[in-house]
C-alpha cells in the first residue's frame, strides 16, 4: 500500500499532520500520481522560477501533449483539405464521438447522455429552453443566491423570455444569518415549500464563490419530489469532485473544460442529458444540423430527425481544433481516474488547510475564515478575508503563488490534485506563516 493510503488516514486525522518540508516530499513521493505533473506546462516569474500554480480553479495549466493533438487536425487539415471531415486520422465529421466514452466516465453519465459542443453559457441556455417550460402556477426557478453571473443572466433573460419578472419568478436561497453556506436540509425544505409553483431547480454543482460542493443526488430527488426536473451548472465541479450523474439521476448539466479540464481559454463545454429525457426525440429543444440523426445528416432534407441522445442537441459542426486540446486533457483524466485524483486532492487540500490554519494560530497579522465546508468540498478552499485580505493576495502573488481574488473579499485557492504537490502546498503555508500586514503610517504602506 502506498503512503497516500495511509496518508489518507492521515487526512482523517489531521492532527497527525505535520508541519515540515520533509513530510510534504515524502508525501509526494508516495503520491502514485506525481508524474502527471510532468505532463503540464507550469508559468515561471521573472526570475524563471516555476510559479506555486493554486489556479486550476480558473484557468487550468496546459497539458504538453495539447500541442501534439492539435498539431494532428492541423495537419490532417493541410493534407486533406474537406476531405478530413472522413479521412482525416479522427474524421471530423463525427469528432465529438471521440470525447464522449471519457467524458461520460469523468462525469458518471452513459455515452449517449453526453456530448461535448459550444461554450458553457450557450448550453446552459439550450438547456433551459428544454427544461424550464412554465406552466400556468409553475413558473419559479429555485438556486442559490449569489450563483456565478453568466447562470443569473442567463436565468434572467430566461423568466423574462418568457414574460415573468426575474424577482418574482426566481428564489435566490440564502445561507442562514451568520452562516456562508446552505444546508442541504434547508434546500430541501425550500423545494418542498414552493413545490406547488416551482417549474425547475437549478444549482452548481460546486459553488464558485464558497467552494461548497453542492449534494447534488438529495437536491435532484427533491426537485423531483416536487415533480420538477434538476439542472446544474458544474464549472466547478468537472474534473474536481467525483460525479455520478447518471445514478443520482440528474435532469441536466453543463460545464466548461477550461477549469479544472485543463483545455485552454474559452475552449468548449460538455453537456448531459438523463437518457429519460435524451433519447426521447420529443424532448422539445432547439435545434441544428449537428444534431440530425447522423446517417442523414448530409441528405439534406426538411424535417428534423434528432439524434438519439445528447448528441441530437448538437446545432453546428465540431470545433475540431478545441476539441482536439480538450480531447488532450480528457485522456489524462482516463489514465489518472477521477477516483484516485479525488482521493488524492482530498488530502492535498486537507493538508493546505491544515498548514494555513496552522498559521493563523501563530500569525496575529493572518485574519481570515475558511468558509469552504471541511466535508462539502473538491479542492477549492476560499478565505474570507477582513479589509485587509487584498494585501494578503498580493503578498501571496508577490512571492510566486497564483491564487485568486473574488470581490468582494474572498481569496481562493485550489491545489489540484492531477499537478499540485504535497510541497507546493508547504511552500504557501510557509508564505502564510511570515505574511505580515502593512503598517500604514502618514500615507506611507510598508509590508515587513
Ligand atoms: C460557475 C460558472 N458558470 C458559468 C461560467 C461562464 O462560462 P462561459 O464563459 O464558458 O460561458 C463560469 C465561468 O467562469 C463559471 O465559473
Amino acid at each position: 500500500m502506498s503512503l497516500i493510503k495511509n496518508a489518507f488516514d492521515v487526512n482523517l486525522h489531521p492532527m497527525n499532520f505535520e508541519n515540515s518540508r520533509t513530510f510534504a516530499e515524502k508525501l509526494d513521493e508516495t503520491d502514485d500520481l506525481s508524474s502527471f505533473r510532468q505532463e503540464f506546462l507550469f508559468p515561471k516569474n521573472d526570475k524563471g522560477e516555476e510559479q506555486v500554480y493554486l489556479c486550476g480553479n480558473s484557468l487550468g495549466l496546459q497539458p504538453r501533449a495539447a500541442a501534439d493533438y492539435l498539431k494532428t487536425e492541423l495537419d490532417d487539415w493541410g493534407k486533406w483539405g474537406v476531405e478530413g471531415h472522413f479521412h482525416g486520422k479522427k474524421p471530423w465529421f463525427h469528432y465529438h464521438k471521440f470525447l464522449t466514452e471519457h467524458t461520460a466516465e469523468l462525469v458518471g453519465g452513459k455515452s449517449h447522455e453526453v456530448v461535448v459542443m459550444n461554450q458553457l453559457t450557450v448550453n446552459l441556455h439550450l438547456l433551459l429552453v428544454s427544461f424550464y417550460r412554465p406552466d400556468g402556477n409553475r413558473y419559479k426557478i429555485l438556486m442559490e443566491a449569489g450563483a456565478f453571473p453568466s447562470d443569473m443572466y442567463a436565468i434572467q433573460s430566461q423568466v423574462e423570455f418568457h414574460g415573468f419578472d426575474y424577482d418574482d419568478a426566481v428564489i435566490e436561497l440564502q445561507p442562514r444569518e451568520g452562516e456562508y453556506t446552505l444546508r442541504t436540509e434547508d434546500i430541501v425544505a425550500s423545494i418542498k415549500e414552493n413545490a406547488e409553483e416551482l417549474a425547475l431547480v437549478f444549482f452548481s454543482g460546486v459553488q464558485y464563490y464558497t467552494g461548497q460542493f453542492f449534494n447534488i443526488a438529495a437536491i435532484t430527488q427533491a426537485a423531483h419530489a416536487a415533480g420538477v426536473p434538476a439542472g446544474f451548472d458544474l464549472a466547478h465541479a468537472a474534473g474536481n469532485v467525483e460525479l455520478k450523474l447518471h445514478d443520482w439521476n440528474v435532469d441536466f448539466a453543463a460545464w466548461c473544460s477550461y477549469k479544472y479540464l485543463n483545455s485552454g481559454p474559452g475552449n468548449v463545454s460538455g453537456v448531459f442529458i438523463h437518457e429519460r429525457h435524451s433519447m426521447n426525440p420529443d424532448t422539445p429543444r432547439f435545434a441544428g444540423w449537428w444534431g440530425h440523426k447522423e446517417d442523414v445528416r448530409f441528405k439534406m432534407h426538411r424535417g428534423y430527425i434528432p439524434e438519439p441522445g445528447a448528441a441530437g442537441w448538437q446545432l453546428s459542426n465540431a470545433p475540431v481544433f478545441g476539441m482536439a486540446v480538450h480531447s488532450a486533457s480528457l485522456d489524462i483524466f482516463h489514465r489518472a481516474g477521477m477516483e484516485r485524483l479525488a482521493e488524492k486532492s482530498r488530502l492535498l487540500t486537507g493538508y493546505l488547510n491544515y498548514l494555513i490554519k496552522q498559521a493563523r494560530e501563530i500569525n496575529p497579522d493572518l485574519r481570515f475564515n475558511i468558509i469552504t465546508p471541511d466535508e462539502e468540498r473538491g479542492c477549492q478552499l476560499s478565505l474570507l478575508t477582513d479589509e485587509n485580505g487584498k494585501q494578503l493576495f498580493e503578498y501571496l502573488t508577490a512571492n510566486n503563488i497564483v491564487a485568486d481574488w473574488r470581490e468582494p473579499n474572498v481569496i481562493r485557492m485550489a491545489p489540484v490534485p492531477l499537478y499540485n504537490s504535497f510541497a507546493d502546498v508547504w511552500k504557501v503555508g510557509q508564505a502564510f506563516a511570515n505574511f505580515r500586514r502593512a503598517v500604514v503610517r502618514s500615507g506611507v504602506s510598508t509590508t515587513a
